[in-house]
């Protein structure tokens, strides 16, 4: 595997690669890979001839100095978990390398920043736009694989392109699960004991939700959701709500996809999960 830390370096490999007519797909990461991130460099691998894998912890998504600090950085683990994949190329640049001592902008990509997840982290999206663009530039990658854990990334990074005519194909892979349910996430690993199993109320009324899913009934099937989670010691919902797939405005008859989307913090955790309910 290919291990770059600077733009240049990665930019003069790729454009050989590009010059023999080779396909360039990226895994944009935060890194603690888990098996989630390896089903999108699977994914990858079958769709394009080069993947690269990057791995930032972006400091302009982080509302919350704590949480930066805490993020999990296992990085000797994710390099040798990358090598068994066989991952063609490792991007990881520090920080310097990204962003220079003074930019302050960002990407007005419209509501879907502000619903939701963007709510409870102000000013998350526009610091994941300002790196994903930043990486769709320097990659030019030919596709580009996310992760249906966080949907309404996808959701804004799909806005993004469109709005920036951008020539990338996003694709969003499905989210992987431990067997009992926990939707796999770089943050599960502080989960102490005991709030591991608690988290599992999250996937556990995500799947509830689903099976008695009638448009009719959002309503109640909301409230009897926030009830069940909230019932979950040391669970502390932060909103559960039922949504149509294009807007993440509330569902309504003319949804073409209703997802039912969830965050609660556990323990000290803040988890996200979703699930697509109807069609
Ligand atoms: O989903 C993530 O891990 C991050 O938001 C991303 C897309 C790598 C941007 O930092």
């Amino acid at each position: 595997m290919e291990h770059f830390t600077t733009k240049a370096q990665l930019q003069q490999f790729l454009a050989l690669q590009s010059a023999k007519g080779k396909t360039i797909g990226l895994v944009p990461t935060m890194g603690a890979l888990h098996n989630g991130h390896l089903s999108l460099i699977k994914q990858a691998q079958q769709q394009c001839d080069v993947v690269v894998c990057s791995i930032f912890v972006n400091p302009t998504q982080f509302n919350d100095p704590a949480d930066l600090e805490k993020y999990p950085r296992p990085i000797a683990q994710d390099i040798k978990k990358l090598e068994d994949i066989n991952c063609d190329i490792l991007f990881e640049p520090a920080v310097a390398e990204i962003y220079d001592n003074n930019e302050h902008w960002h990407l007005n990509i419209g509501p879907l920043e502000d619903l939701l997840e963007g709510k409870y982290r102000p000013g998350h999206y526009q610091g994941v736009t300002q790196v994903v663009h930043k990486f769709f530039d320097l990659i030019k990658p030919d596709v580009a694989f996310f992760g249906q854990k966080d949907y309404q990334q996808v959701l804004i990074i799909r806005r993004m392109i469109a709005l920036l005519n951008m020539p990338v194909k996003l694709i969003m892979c499905p989210i992987e699960r431990e067997t009992d349910g926990l939707a796999m996430s770089s943050r599960n690993i502080h989960l102490a004991a005991d709030d591991r199993k608690h988290a599992l109320i999250l996937s556990q009324t995500l799947n509830k939700i689903k099976q008695h899913f009638d448009i009719n009934n959002i309503p109640a099937l909301k409230q009897q959701a926030e009830d069940e989670i909230n019932s979950k010691p040391g669970v502390q919902l932060d909103y559960f709500a039922i949504a149509d797939g294009e807007t993440l405005l509330p569902a309504n008859k003319n949804s073409k996809i209703t997802i039912a989307l969830v965050a609660a913090k556990v323990g000290h955790t803040r988890l996200i999960d979703n699930m697509i309910i109807a069609g």
